[in-house]
């Protein structure tokens, strides 16, 4: 399964033909937030929730080919923001990724006593992973439905179309015989599994930047120059302005670094017995590598917890968003390593840079960003 996500549906091809699609959803978050700012009482804009609901939008569109489920949000236009059912799937896809990274007792119960607790739920996790799977799948189905319908049709006739979207590709996939490949139950849970992995991190690092900016106006002035020089006042920035933008990819560089999504990598299970850096790792154990522990640990980095994008011009003439010796975790490496880092490097610059470019972010008066803060970032256009 991860080779037909690598290869059919995060490949460059792919990539380059839902081009039309990312850049207008980088459109609509221009509207969007203008909006927001001519309706709201103070001009005060929640960048959670604009960057939230710009990678939902963004990978409903990808993978589905549209961003709304409703043809009522639908018609309320593009830069009026989410409906109701967009609200749901987005609130279920960051339930749903909470889970995956916390702890559940049951994990680490001996193997010998789960025939016993069986069921019990002792956290509570499954219940909620439960239900917000049941929003998601309802929210889903019919569109996977219809679209298995669709190509069923289609390989009856001997007929074919271009994929236009993810969905396309999963479903478009054929055996031997020339039968779909893919059951609807796998169609089900790659489509989830996508979604799910677009949502937090972009938004999360984004959110992060700008908090730490707010703090630092010399840093959103290097920031600013930069976008002045490479892309000018007369355009907005493309997703082609990407390379030459480096100052504001170490930006999102320091926020991955200094503060990730969660503390933690999705657990990992040893195969064979190993032993890394002097510590014997018995096969069967569960690895859990530490964010915070990488990328703030103060023998690699000098002042860990300042945000100084300034520390990753200097390792790099060309800035990336990959971190291949895992000094801190962004895409993370290797066999288990984000497929999807070319997608997501462009889904977090673009969603930087336009908010940047396309708008000027103060504090609302009195406030304090401070940059342990859980809740969400609230500053003025
Ligand atoms: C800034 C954006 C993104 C970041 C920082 C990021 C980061 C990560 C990280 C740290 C992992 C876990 C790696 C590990 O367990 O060692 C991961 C896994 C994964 N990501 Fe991403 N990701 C991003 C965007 C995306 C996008 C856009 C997609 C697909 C559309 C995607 C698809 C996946 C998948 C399928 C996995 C599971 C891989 C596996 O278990 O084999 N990610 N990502």
């Amino acid at each position: 399964m991860r080779r037909v996500i690598t290869s059919d549906i995060l490949s460059a091809s792919m990539e380059r033909r839902v081009q039309r699609q990312r850049a207008e959803e980088a459109d609509h978050l221009i509207r969007f937030v203008y909006n927001q700012c001519n309706t709201s009482d103070n001009s005060a804009v929640n960048v959670r929730h604009v960057a939230q609901h710009f990678c939902g939008n963004m990978i409903r569109r990808l993978v589905f080919g549209k961003r709304h489920f409703s043809v009522a949000a639908g018609a309320a236009g593009n830069g009026s923001g989410p409906g109701p059912e967009e609200v749901a799937h987005v609130d279920a896809l960051f339930t749903l990724v909470n889970h995956i990274y916390s702890l559940s007792v049951s994990d680490y119960i001996p193997a010998a006593w789960t025939w016993m607790i069986a069921g019990l739920d002792l956290d509570g996790q499954k219940k909620v992973a439960k239900s917000v799977m049941k929003t998601i799948n309802r929210l889903h189905d019919p569109i996977i439905q219809e679209r298995i319908h669709e190509w069923d049709g289609l390989r009856k006739c001997g007929d074919k179309r271009e994929a236009r979207d993810f969905l396309d590709v999963l479903v478009s996939l054929q055996d031997s015989q020339g039968r779909r490949f893919l059951s609807f139950d796998e169609i089900q849970a790659q489509t989830a599994e996508i979604m799910y992995a677009t949502v937090d991190n972009p938004s999360n690092a984004v959110e992060w930047a700008l908090a730490e900016m707010m703090n630092q106006p010399e840093v959103m002035h290097k920031a600013m120059d930069e976008l002045n020089t490479v892309v000018g006042k007369d355009r907005l920035v493309q997703e082609s302005d990407i390379p030459h933008l480096n100052y504001l990819k170490a930006c999102i560089r320091e926020a991955f670094r200094l503060h990730p999504y969660h503390a933690f990598n999705p657990a990992h299970v040893a195969m064979e017995d190993a032993v890394v850096s002097g510590y014997f790792i018995p096969k069967g154990s569960h690895v859990l590598l530490s964010r915070v522990g990488l990328g703030r640990n103060s023998d690699v980095w000098d002042a860990p917890l300042q945000f100084r994008p300034e520390r990753h011009l200097m390792m790099n003439e060309h800035v990336v968003l990959t971190e291949l010796d895992l000094r801190f975790i962004s895409f993370s490496a290797g066999r288990r390593g984000c497929p999807g880092v070319s997608l997501g490097s462009s889904v977090t610059m673009m969603l930087f840079a336009r908010l940047l470019q396309g708008f000027t972010w103060t504090k609302p008066p009195g406030a304090f960003v401070h940059s342990s803060s859980r809740n969400p970032l609230q500053v003025s256009h």
